[in-house]
Order: C-alpha cells, then sequence, then structure tokens
C-alpha cells in the first residue's frame, strides 16, 4: 500500500490525448457507479469537453480522482450573464476518499478561478452536505410536475394561444437561440454550447414517430421560433385502458402564448392521460392558466445550481437591485478567499428605465449590519433564498430589521431557473 496518498500530486489532463482521458473517465464514472466509457463515448465526450479543464490525482498508474472546470455563463438578476467557473466531475474513488483529495482540487481550482477575475464558481451538488464547506450556497431550485390531463383546462383570460406547431425534423437549431434568448433574461439561466444541443440533437433520433426524443417548436404568427418542448412518450395502457405518460425534458418559450400553446400541445396527446415534468421553475406559470389549478402537482422541490462567490465586490457588482437601502455586509469565507466588509448602497436616483438598479459597492471598515458566510451570500445573490429564513435559521448575524431589508433589496420578480445539467 502507497504511504501519504493526501500528498499524491494533482495533474492536468489533455482531453484531445486518448489514453489519458480514458483513464480520467473510468476513474470519474467508477465514483459515479457508471460503467467504464465506451469509445463511441470517449469520441463524443473528447469534442464536447476539448476546451475544458481537466484534473487529475493519480496513484500510480491509476487515476484516484478528478475535476473538470469550465467558463460558462450565468445570468444574473437585472443584468444579464456574468462569466463563472463552472465545477464539474468532482470524484474520489472509494479506496482514497476522505483524505483530502477533493478539498485540495476544489481549492486549487476556486484560487485558480479567482486569480482570472470570475466573481463566481457553480456546480451541481450530488449531495447536499459536501460543498457548503468550500462556500458554496444552493442558489436555484427546481421541482418536478405530475399533470393530469384529463383536468386541463385553460381559463379564458389566459393568453390566447396564436402562431403554429411543428415537429422538428432536423437539428435543433432553432429551439437553441430560443433557449438562448430565454436563459439571458431570467437568473440562474446558464449558457449551453454546440456541444449540449448535439448531445440532445443525437437523443432525439426519430423525433415524430415512436417514442423517444420529440421536439416540437413553437412559432409565432410572422414565423419566428419562440418556444420549444422536447418530450417523451410512455404507453402504460392496461388491457384496452389507454393510461400513456408524456415526460417534458425541456419546455421553454420567450413569450406566454407560445408558453400556453406549447403546454396546451403536450397535455392534449390522444391516448395520454399524464404529463411530467422535471426540472421545472418553482415559480411555474401554468396553474395560473388553467381552471382547476390542481390538475397540476407540484413537487419535490430541490437545490439545482449552487453558486460560490470569490469576489465579494465583483459579485454584488454583477447583479442590480429593485429595492433601495444601504446596509454593511462582513463576508466571513472558510478558505480564506474572498472575506471582505462592503457598503452595498442602492440609491433610487441610479434607477434605470427597467425598474432595476446599479449598486454602488465599496470596501469599508464601518461596523457591519450583517455578518454572513460565503456559503450564505451564494445562496442569497440570485434571489432564490430568503434572507429572513436564513436569519431565522441562525444562519445571519443581524437584526430582525437589517434582515428584512436584506431580503427587500435581493427579492428578484421571478425565482432563479436553471434548468441545465452540466
Ligand atoms: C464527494 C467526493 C468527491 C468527496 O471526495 P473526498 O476526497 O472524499 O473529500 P474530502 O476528503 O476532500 O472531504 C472533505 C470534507 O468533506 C466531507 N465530505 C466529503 N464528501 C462528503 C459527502 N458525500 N457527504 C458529507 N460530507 C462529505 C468529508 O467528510 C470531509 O470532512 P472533514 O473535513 O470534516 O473531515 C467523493 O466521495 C466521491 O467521489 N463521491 C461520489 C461521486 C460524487 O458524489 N461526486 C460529487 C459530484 S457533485
Amino acid at each position: 500500500m502507497s504511504v501519504l496518498k493526501e500528498t499524491l500530486p494533482l495533474s492536468s489532463v489533455d482531453p484531445g490525448d486518448r489514453d489519458a482521458l480514458r483513464a480520467w473517465y473510468t476513474s470519474s464514472r467508477a465514483a459515479f457507479l457508471e460503467a467504464a466509457p465506451t469509445e463511441a463515448d470517449l469520441d463524443e465526450r473528447s469534442k464536447a469537453i476539448a476546451a475544458h479543464r481537466l484534473t487529475a490525482v493519480r496513484d500510480g498508474e491509476r487515476v484516484v480522482a478528478t475535476l473538470r472546470t469550465f467558463d460558462s455563463e450565468l445570468t444574473m438578476p437585472g443584468a444579464g450573464p456574468v462569466n463563472v467557473d463552472a465545477v464539474s466531475t468532482a470524484t474520489v474513488l472509494a479506496t482514497h476518499r476522505r483524505r483530502g483529495l477533493l478539498t485540495r482540487m476544489l481549492r486549487a481550482d476556486l484560487e485558480r478561478a479567482r486569480l482570472a477575475g470570475h466573481a463566481f464558481a457553480t456546480l451541481i451538488a450530488a449531495e447536499a452536505p459536501i460543498y457548503g464547506r468550500f462556500g458554496f450556497g444552493a442558489a436555484t431550485r427546481a421541482t418536478s410536475l405530475a399533470i393530469d390531463n384529463t383536468r386541463v383546462r385553460f381559463r379564458d383570460d389566459a393568453p390566447a394561444a396564436s402562431g403554429s406547431l411543428e415537429f422538428v425534423t432536423g437539428a435543433l437549431d432553432e429551439a437553441a437561440l430560443v433557449h438562448d434568448a430565454a436563459r439571458r433574461s431570467r437568473p440562474g439561466g446558464l449558457h449551453r454550447d454546440a456541444a449540449f444541443w448535439e448531445a440532445a440533437n443525437r437523443r432525439g433520433a426519430g423525433r415524430w414517430i415512436g417514442t423517444h426524443g420529440h421536439a416540437v417548436l413553437h412559432r409565432d404568427e410572422r414565423g419566428t421560433a419562440d418556444g420549444y418542448v422536447v418530450y417523451e412518450l410512455r404507453d402504460e395502457s392496461v388491457g384496452r385502458v389507454v393510461t400513456g405518460t408524456t415526460t417534458v425534458l425541456d419546455l421553454t418559450a420567450t413569450t406566454p402564448a407560445a408558453y400556453r400553446a406549447l403546454w396546451e400541445f403536450v397535455t392534449s396527446i390522444d391516448l395520454v392521460r399524464t404529463t411530467r415534468a422535471k426540472d421545472r421553475p418553482v415559480d411555474e406559470l401554468l396553474p395560473h392558466l388553467l381552471l382547476d389549478p390542481r390538475a397540476v402537482q407540484t413537487g419535490p422541490v430541490d437545490d439545482f445550481a449552487w453558486l460560490r462567490v470569490l469576489d465579494v465586490p465583483g459579485a454584488l457588482a454583477a447583479r442590480r437591485y429593485l429595492g433601495c437601502g444601504t446596509l454593511v455586509l462582513k463576508v466571513v469565507d472558510p478558505l480564506g478567499l474572498a472575506d471582505a466588509t462592503v457598503s452595498l448602497h442602492v440609491a433610487p436616483q441610479r434607477c434605470g428605465a427597467d425598474g432595476w438598479v446599479c449598486a454602488e459597492i465599496t470596501t469599508t471598515d464601518a461596523t457591519p449590519d450583517v455578518v454572513l458566510g460565503v456559503g450564505e451570500l451564494s445562496s442569497l445573490v440570485l434571489g432564490g433564498t430568503s434572507a429572513v429564513a436564513l436569519h431565522r435559521a441562525g444562519r445571519l448575524d443581524c437584526s430582525t430589521a437589517d434582515a428584512f431589508a436584506l431580503q427587500t433589496l435581493f427579492a428578484t420578480p421571478e425565482a432563479p431557473w436553471c434548468p441545465t445539467w452540466f
């Protein structure tokens, strides 16, 4: 048995080096309880992650720990996308767990990202207890829907379904454009690169016959794509009783009319009684459009994207605000990367035409109104977590009035939503 495993060095892996990539993926897949990659998997992944940063820890010939990170964009409240360090494929083999390998890989990457000028890192946590100690906080949440199609009736005052629907039989290029427009306007939206859509295209073979990978595009009256749905069908009939299920994998629209048309379409497919959907926003519009909102059963709600503030002034300046006021925040970082005391000043006269306000952020040595961990700030910054709830949970050191003030400043009109796995 080799000694001092925790000093095994970190090294980078070239995604173009086939043998190194195979060893790297074999290890990461084992940690995720998956089979080793096939040559076809490696063909696909080597293209998809060509520009990503891959870290490996080797013990002799074997890769025992992996980390993959890449630059992406995440949409901030009222301010559009900012560059973020996206973190993925964090794995350590069972033989080497709990010896600090994840800690070393992650710390090295967060330090690099901070020096590269990123104000945030982001990831999707396999298990919720892992990442708080590294300064991450759950920032977006997502839920599932189960819809009883037989009870779906749209209200008369719901946005009228206009335009047209068509099956997509080629590449999902127009759906990608719709997604890109939508993700830029809602906090939490994440960039999907060409590799994401290539993988979606591959999964969607046979898009209008059979059960898998259907994609339908909505066009407005001028013929411009403004919404799409990707779904699968399953026939679960018992005897002659029809009980098919539709599973919505992805549904995005840039207008309420397209949104209504797509949900009306997908909940009214003949021979199907139930529609399920995953990774949906917690403030889904659909129940508000229906005469019987209980046709849509919602839950469970779980965290989705986690954020990690790397630069407190940069992170607070990256978004805009709807309230006004001044608070001095003292942010404490368990890794010592982003400790700061800042004055967050949002003045009404700086109000933009759309109501969103740019804040003035200055570092200060004034007495803080709120003392909080960097993970708590990371949870709050997209507006998806209640400062009042964190205060009641004992995670913000401040007065009740200042927790209210923080909540008012950070609130967003729509819940942040990230439906993109990475
Ligand atoms: C999660 C994983 C990467 C952790 O790697 P690791 O090298 O064992 O982690 P570390 O030794 O650096 O752990 C640091 C701390 O986090 C804790 N921790 C690590 N994984 C944890 C988990 N799954 N649940 C709770 N705590 C965890 C450790 O106990 C340790 O705590 P301590 O400092 O109080 O002793 C590894 O267990 C793994 O590969 N799991 C399966 C794949 C997976 O879930 N990956 C995460 C993808 S998002």
